[in-house]
């Protein structure tokens, strides 16, 4: 195990109602706020009003920016930028998923930097400042939430780039899992994809004598697996809506990394992918992990027949290890495919037009991953195989 820090002082309320303290919970960092959502769905849901009436109750003076798209893009990031410098925002609320999250957060470091914002995502320039965030989720799947990253598109080029400082993790957030019954069954879908991809980024490792993470990361993929089906099927069961809205938090709040490196190749594959076509990422990773797996499993066979085994229940075959882990991977792929999403390039209409491109652009910084490290070619060859 290597050494490590660990602090995420993300406060969570989580549980029913619990948005009614939205109010008193940002009190707490000043009385102006930006009030950031996406695309009307906290409208419909009555959530909306929910919201206002508690920060109402505490005389806290609400600017607005609706808008926020999936895959949320700079344009709007720079709009918000300018609301918070020109009204002396003190905090920005984000109602919504990852996406809004996001953005939130990219104001949040925009509104304290006399550059572009731009410039955290390229390198150019590193977060030293930033207005606290505080998030009412309506969505598990990005796990946002707690985490100290944003993933933001600039239209220019359509590059989808990702940064992270400790200072943007939410000082609150919000999780109310009944929040979560109004979703689409495919973003529901979606989420769990993707918290599912944040735990095997992590459990696809070099590190050895990692014994409690890995039995962390496989005890938040079967609890995630158990309940999938549950809230496809009945979308308003609480308790299966619950351990899920809290096991994407822990895939992603950095618990489950603790003492080892994760890979993070197919996120960068994926965030290629969204970027040029504006697919939901969990869609996108549902494409690109599976066939990752197959690309990387030789590289460790135990590690993949250790996966097999203790998440999907494959008998150990001593004979023949490679089938044990091909059988895992398989398992992976048929669950996504189970769960209502798409497992190939095809099935999105994306065929060979931009993959020379995609490969390119994402290893142009340098090679991608960890477990192993990819370069251009098998960058393109693993995308030949999510075809
Ligand atoms: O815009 P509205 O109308 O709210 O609709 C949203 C949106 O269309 C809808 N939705 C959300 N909650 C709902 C709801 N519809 C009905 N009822 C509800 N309760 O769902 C759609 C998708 O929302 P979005 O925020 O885009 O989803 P998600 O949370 O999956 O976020 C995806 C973004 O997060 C990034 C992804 O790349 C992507 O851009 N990620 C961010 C990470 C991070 N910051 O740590 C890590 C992740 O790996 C990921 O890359
Ligand atoms: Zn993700």
């Amino acid at each position: 195990m290597r050494d490590f820090e660990f602090q995420n002082g993300t406060k969570i309320l989580f549980g029913k109602d619990q948005e009614q303290y939205v109010g008193r919970e940002s009190t707490r960092y000043g009385k102006k706020l930006l009030l950031h959502y996406g695309g009307g769905s906290i409208k419909s849901s009555g959530l909306y009003d929910r919201v206002v009436s508690s920060l109402r109750e505490e005389d806290i003076e609400i600017f607005e920016l609706a808008g926020v798209k999936p895959n949320p893009r700079v344009s709007l990031v720079r709009e918000g930028v300018i609301i918070c410098k020109e009204n002396n925002i003190d905090l920005i609320l984000a109602v919504g998923g990852g996406s809004v999250i996001d953005s939130a957060k990219a104001i949040a470091a925009g509104a304290k930097y006399e550059g572009d914002v731009w410039d955290f995502y390229t390198g150019k320039n590193s977060v030293s400042d930033c207005l606290p965030i505080g998030v009412v989720l309506t969505i598990p799947a990005a796990g946002s939430e707690t985490s100290a990253g944003t993933v933001i598109t600039n239209e220019d080029g359509f590059y989808k780039r990702a940064m992270g400082h400790n200072n943007l993790r939410p000082k609150f957030s919000i999780l109310n899992p009944v929040l979560t019954y109004t979703l689409p069954s495919f973003q529901t879908a979606c989420g769990i994809t993707d918290m599912m991809a944040h735990i095997l980024e992590r459990y696809f490792t070099n590190e050895r004598n990692v014994e409690l993470t890995d039995r962390l990361c496989e005890a938040t993929l079967k609890t995630i697996i158990n309940n999938a089906h549950t809230v496809l099927e009945n979308p308003t069961s609480y308790d299966a809506r619950a351990e899920i809205m809290w096991s994407g938090t822990i895939a992603h709040n950095d618990l489950l990394s603790t003492g080892r490196v994760g890979d993070w190749a197919s996120h960068d594959i994926e965030h290629e992918i969204s970027g040029i076509y504006d697919i939901a990422h969990g869609a996108g990773l549902a494409i690109v992990f599976p066939a990752w797996m197959k690309y990387v499993y030789k590289h460790d066979i135990n590690r993949f027949v250790q996966y097999a085994h203790r998440v999907w229940n494959v008998e150990i075959d001593p004979f023949d290890l490679e089938k044990t882990a091909l059988a895992g991977i398989k398992k992976t792929e048929e669950f996504f495919r189970s769960i209502g999403m798409p497992i190939s390039l095809t099935e999105v209409n994306i065929f060979d037009e931009h993959i020379d491109e995609m490969a390119k652009k994402g290893t142009e910084r340098g090679p991608l991953g960890n477990f192993v490290k990819l370069y251009e070619e098998d960058v393109r060859q693993i995308l030949q195989l999510a075809k």
